[in-house]
């Protein structure tokens, strides 16, 4: 009997080495452990063993029935080990020979805006900073000459946060990290996302874009500002744009102003985009607030600067002709896409 179960073991193991697939195990366990099996037929002659060797004969068995059963598993989970990664390779297989698909993605359309303003200020001596979009009070209101309790501070409708700090509520929190952060004379412009508990509506986003620009050096007049404007203006609306001050109010600058530009789509004589007034309000501006530099480092009986806060939705919205700023965080496809970056 013993020898017959070694023969039988060995069979089972030239059978395993012969199979290629890990459902082929289950063949070779129905052959020796299945009703009719090699190892079944053998438990079916127990009954002509003698009393005294049952226990043994019958332990034999049962042994080799375990180590049959463990073999055959083993070599399963090894083949299907194989097939598993045989199948993620063969998934991951990239054909070479297949024909490029044409990238349908777009840049957004505000991307696309500016990162054309960016370039114009960039071939004018300036930097691209960044700002935080999680600021400190400190930052978005005080620094920039908001004091507490100045009732300028409701100009703007804040989202607190539990910390006390704030979501930026207008580009210019960033100011002052940059005045501190770059030796004079300074260029710089910062795009960024800001956020406003607004009630929404064609003209109201709760979360929009704006370009800023800091320039701090001597003597640094509205007339350096005028012309870093209508450079940027008219590279923009690719022509000539001319330009308006007029009187504004912001706690950061003094004098403060608010840019409009002769509507480049009809030229000033009226149109529906400027609603025929021939000037379209672009830009609040001014001469930065000596408060402001002294906050950031800068002694403001020796320089002077000046600073523009650009509404990037609204240039988006007048260059493309998007009359709703809610469009341009809708993820709406149809329109989003027909903006492409022609470089
Ligand atoms: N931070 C202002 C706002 O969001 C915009 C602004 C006005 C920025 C005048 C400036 C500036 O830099 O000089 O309402």
């Amino acid at each position: 009997m013993k020898e017959k179960i070694k023969e039988l073991i060995e069979l089972v193991k030239t059978k395993l080495s012969e199979i290629k697939k890990s459902s082929e195990g289950q063949n070779i366990r129905v052959e020796f452990l299945g009703k009719s099996g090699k190892i079944t037929e053998l438990f079916r002659l127990m009954k002509e063993v003698p009393a005294d060797k049952k226990q043994e004969v019958g332990q034999i068995l049962n042994n080799a029935k375990q180590e049959i059963e463990a073999l055959i598993s083993t070599k399963e989970k090894t083949l299907e080990k194989q097939e598993l990664e045989q199948e993620i390779f063969s998934a991951e297989k990239i054909d070479i020979t297949l024909p490029v698909k044409e990238c349908t993605g777009s840049l957004h359309p505000r991307t696309i805006i500016q990162k054309e303003i960016e370039d114009v200020f960039i071939s004018m001596g300036f930097v691209v900073e960044d700002g935080n979009e999680v600021e400190t009070e400190y930052n978005n209101f005080t620094a920039v000459n908001v004091p507490e309790n100045h009732p300028a501070r409701d100009m703007q409708d804040t989202f607190w946060l539990d910390n006390g700090e704030v979501l930026k509520t207008h580009t210019s929190a960033a100011q002052n990290k940059i005045l501190k952060k770059y030796p004079l004379p300074i260029r710089a412009i910062f795009p960024g996302r800001c956020f406003r508990n607004e009630d929404l509506d064609a003209g109201h986003e709760n979360t929009f874009f704006q370009l800023e620009g800091v320039i701090v050096d001597k003597d640094v007049s509205v007339g350096n500002l005028i012309y870093f404007m209508k450079e940027m203006l008219s590279k923009i609306f690719k022509k000539e744009v001319e330009v308006r001050l007029r009187p504004g109010f912001f706690p950061f600058t003094e004098p403060s102003f608010e840019m409009d530009v002769r509507c480049p789509f009809c030229d000033g004589k009226g149109c529906s985009t400027c609603k025929n007034g021939g000037w379209i309000e672009l830009c609040p501006c001014g001469m930065i607030h000596p408060q402001v530099l002294r906050n950031g480092g800068i002694d403001p009986d020796k320089y002077s600067g000046c600073a523009f806060g650009l509404g990037l939705d609204r240039m988006v919205m007048l260059s493309l002709g998007i009359n709703d700023i809610r469009e341009l965080n809708s993820g709406n496809l149809k329109l989003l896409k027909q903006f492409k970056l022609n470089v």
